[in-house]
């Protein structure tokens, strides 16, 4: 029995050193950490099962026969984050690179069915020089296994993925389909083709920071998330995030106990909205006084910043914040605001986690850029988000809520629960200026007749009393008492039940 034990010792401790204590010293030098490091950084202390440690590649094709590393370049198995159940698969780039072989990727399969069986997270660690190249079609057929799971996954169980080295080729499809992308900063990329196929047919010269670095996928693209200094950090903000979101589709967001009273006023928003209608202010100061203790956790910060998407807490239970930013743009609606909520949005949807809107937005953007992109069709993905969508929704005017944006805000005709306006709200098809000079266009050649108009357009629709006096807004609140009355909203809330009909799934414009 000893005998057997030390055997197996042995086999444990080959299977730990992945590719060997050189390519491990190569991984740090590079200010990575192992993919058995990241694993126990991410999970609770002592917490991680793992599986299929001796698991080995079946390739015998280039010498592979004769390189067998227990374990084939990942490690899987199931833990806890504060105490609730994750799945995770952490690549090891020590081992061939990370690369995908057929076991490898079986080894992927298997967490992610076991996840959607129990009902838990998937947190996939992606550090791989993509197909495991002496496989052939077999690591294709692996990624494609994975690339299917992803998506029977979607909706059902949250997916998480952490990009924390290369990810290049097909590979980037599996994190594509999950729900949040992170990345860190310096060591970590994801492109279709790397930086010498884009020379050889573009001719152009970038690098592959430039091409898809985690600053290029966070401001650019948006492809990601968020971008995080190393990897501790980008482990540590997975934690948080999975704090805020619940373990499948058939649970709710687990709820904190509510230290911030739910009755807290904050007087300091009477006074946030400018008198004048042009001068921009801060949403995320509403943001931050509204919810619980201060703390957001806002996702794609750098990127359409003229929206702000993000999780917080109301009375201890999570909640998804969307709301225009008037600092950037005006607030307008484009092409890459709309997505970005669009999403967030059906993510939330997807997970029972209600939604909070604050509107501030003086319509979408106009101009042929934003027509030739599409404006019409990824506009309506927000519209389409928003109207599919039955969690609790609370909607807040701020100020402007102009035209078709009005309506795609979480408007009452989307089925909004509660809709609220500050008084400073001014609710109608557009502008006073540019109302004016449609409707009185035969009086443009007299300024004073024009401004006259212009004045009693602004005293009849630049406020939220019309749309109050047609049960579009509910009350018209101070603000104040904002924290107040949404918390009151989301309690009353909280049971609700609504359902679409059914149909094998929506299709949504793409
Ligand atoms: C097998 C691989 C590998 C791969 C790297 N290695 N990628 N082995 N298959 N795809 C091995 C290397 O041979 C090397 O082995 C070790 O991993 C470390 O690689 P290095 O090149 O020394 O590391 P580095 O300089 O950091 O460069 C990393 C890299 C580079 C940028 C990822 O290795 C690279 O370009 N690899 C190929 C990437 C690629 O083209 N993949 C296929 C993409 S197509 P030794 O023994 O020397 O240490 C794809 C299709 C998916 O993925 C389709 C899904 C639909």
């Amino acid at each position: 029995m000893q005998e057997i034990i030390r055997q197996l010792d042995e086999k444990r401790a080959k299977a730990r050193l992945g590719g060997g204590q050189k390519r491990i010293d190569a991984q740090h030098s590079k200010g990575k950490l192992t993919a058995r490091e990241r694993i126990e950084l991410l999970l609770d202390e002592g917490s991680f099962e793992e599986w299929d440690m001796f698991k080995e590649h079946r390739c015998t094709e280039f010498g592979m026969e004769a390189d067998h590393t227990p374990g084939d370049g990942v490690v899987i198995g199931y833990g806890t984050v504060n105490g609730r159940l994750v799945f995770v698969f952490s690549q090891d780039f020590t081992v061939f690179g990370g690369s995908l072989s057929e076991t490898h990727a079986e080894k992927i399969c298997k967490v992610m069915d076991h996840a959607m069986k129990v009902g838990a997270p998937v947190i996939g660690l992606n550090d791989s020089g993509g197909a495991r190249i002496q496989e052939g079609v077999d690591s294709l057929g692996g990624y494609a296994d994975v690339f299917q799971r992803n998506v029977m996954a979607s909706g059902v169980v949250p997916q998480i993925s952490l990009i924390m080295g290369p990810c290049a080729g097909g590979a980037v499809y599996s994190p594509a389909m999950t729900d949040f992308i992170f990345m860190v900063k310096d060591s970590s990329y994801m492109f279709v083709t790397g930086p010498e196929v884009v020379k050889t047919v573009t001719h152009e010269e970038v690098t592959a920071e430039e091409l898809g670095g985690a600053v290029t996928h966070n401001t650019k693209s948006g492809v990601a998330d968020l971008a995080f200094e190393n990897d501790v950090e980008a482990l540590m903000m997975t934690r948080r995030l999975i704090g805020f979101i619940p373990s499948s589709n058939r649970e709710k967001a687990p709820t904190v106990p509510a230290i911030d009273p739910a009755e807290r006023l904050d007087f300091s928003l009477d006074t946030l909205v400018p008198t004048n209608p042009n001068q921009p202010y801060d949403m995320k100061e509403v943001i931050i006084k509204m919810v619980d203790d201060g703390d957001f956790f806002e996702l794609q910060p750098d990127y359409a910043k003229n929206i702000i998407i993000g999780f917080a807490r109301m009375e201890g239970a999570p909640v998804g914040i969307v709301a225009n930013q008037p600092l950037v743009l005006a607030g307008c609606l484009d092409i890459k605001s709309s997505i970005k909520a669009a999403r967030f949005v059906r993510f939330c949807d997807a997970f029972n986690i209600p939604v909070v809107t604050l509107v501030d937005v003086p319509g979408f953007m106009p101009g042929t850029t934003q027509e030739y992109g599409g404006i019409i069709k990824h506009g309506a993905k927000l519209l389409y988000a928003y109207a599919e969508c039955t969690v609790p929704k609370v909607t807040l005017i701020t100020r402007k809520a102009y035209g078709g944006a009005y309506d795609v805000m979480s408007s009452k005709h989307l089925r909004g629960d509660v809709n609220f306006a500050w008084p400073s709200a001014e609710i109608a098809v557009m502008g006073p200026k540019g109302a004016v000079e449609i409707i009185f266009r035969g009086e443009k050649d007299d300024p004073a007749k024009l401004a006259q108009r212009e004045a009693e357009y602004k005293a009849r629709f630049a406020n939220p009393f019309v749309a109050g006096a047609r049960g579009f807004i509910d009350d018209v609140i101070m603000p104040h008492e904002t924290r107040k009355r949404v918390c009151r909203s989301l309690s009353m809330l909280k049971n609700k039940e609504l359902e679409n009909p059914w149909r094998k799934h929506g299709n949504i414009p793409l």
